[in-house]
């Protein structure tokens, strides 16, 4: 299910004030109870019970037995309350349509100064170290391991974002909450879905933009023909929630995958035929 900018506008105030309970009962339990969520909302039993049927049938709340009978935010419950915060500040003034969905994102083109992409992030509990923080730090920080593993990776994109723009060719960075980030929408399209008509040059200039990027202390440790995009002005590189720094024990390894990935593409898809330990030594400088 995915978000529409009616979604958020018709939100009743009681069904904000509910999401904003469950997210904070949510630091100390995975299942909430329906007395808990009441008294701290102030409701009656009833207004309670409906305004979270409300909740349910946007699919905004959860209700199970197992482990506990409960109620839980989901990550469309999460996404909400970030982005009405977003939309309370100029950062982002309209949500449009979804323009793409991975495992762990789900990103929406919005209005804010000017088009922006909207990348919800969704790390699930099999993901955790795609996050690169181990299972016991996260389950010491809160009862709900989703909720902070994605805004970990909402904050590690964007800090990425902030250290590369304008340096190397990303969007850039408009801003964060929870597990939400707001970055200027690139007009263009992800290098799997294009035919470049010199894939040599494209290919240059990949290498060229991971070269910069390691100079300013960012490996990007998931790069394919999806996180890469082409507009007009030449490629950018999307998608840095795992980046690494150069001095990650594994630094190397991630740099030659990174690299190793882009050549592979380039000689199955062109034909193109380079030497990836050249190549690589090339972009440590
Ligand atoms: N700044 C942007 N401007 C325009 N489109 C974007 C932008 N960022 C992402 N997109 C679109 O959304 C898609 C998914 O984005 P991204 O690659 O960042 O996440 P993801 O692949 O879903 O994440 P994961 O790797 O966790 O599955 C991209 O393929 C691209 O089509
Ligand atoms: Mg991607």
């Amino acid at each position: 299910m995915a978000i529409s900018a009616e979604t958020i506008r018709q939100l009743h105030p009681y069904e904000t004030r509910i999401l904003h309970t469950l997210e904070r009962l949510m630091g100390s339990h995975s299942w909430v109870p329906l007395d808990l969520i009441r008294k701290r909302a102030g409701f009656s039993e009833s207004e309670t019970l409906f305004r979270l049927g409300t909740l349910m049938e946007k699919g905004m709340v959860r209700y199970d037995v197992v482990p506990y009978e409960g109620y839980s935010l989901t990550f469309l419950g999460a996404d909400t309350l970030a982005l009405l915060s977003l939309s309370r500040q100029d950062t982002l003034s309209a949500l449009g349509p979804l323009v793409g969905e991975g495992k762990e994102s789900v990103v929406y083109e919005g209005l804010g100064l000017g088009r922006v992409a909207v990348k919800c992030h969704h790390v699930g509990q099999r993901s955790f170290q795609s996050v690169r923080l181990s299972r016991e730090y996260i389950a010491e920080k809160t009862h709900c391991p989703w909720i902070f593993a994605s805004r970990a990776s909402a904050e590690r994109e964007y800090e990425a974002l902030k250290r590369l723009h304008p340096g190397a060719r990303v969007p850039l960075p408009v801003g964060r909450n929870r597990n939400v980030i707001v970055m200027e929408f690139i007009e263009g399209t992800t290098l799997n879905r294009t035919r470049p008509a010199d894939p040599a040059g494209v290919l240059a200039a990949i290498l060229e933009q991971v070269a910069i990027a390691y100079s300013l202390g960012v490996i990007h440790a998931d790069l394919s023909e999806f996180n890469v995009m082409l507009d007009r002005k030449g490629v950018v590189l999307i998608d840095w929630p795992q980046w690494v720094t150069p001095d990650h024990p594994n630094a190397g390894q991630i740099l030659a995958r990174d690299v190793e990935n882009i050549l592979r593409y380039f000689n199955r898809k062109f034909g193109i035929v380079a030497d990836s330990t050249e190549e690589i030594a090339r972009v440590t400088g």
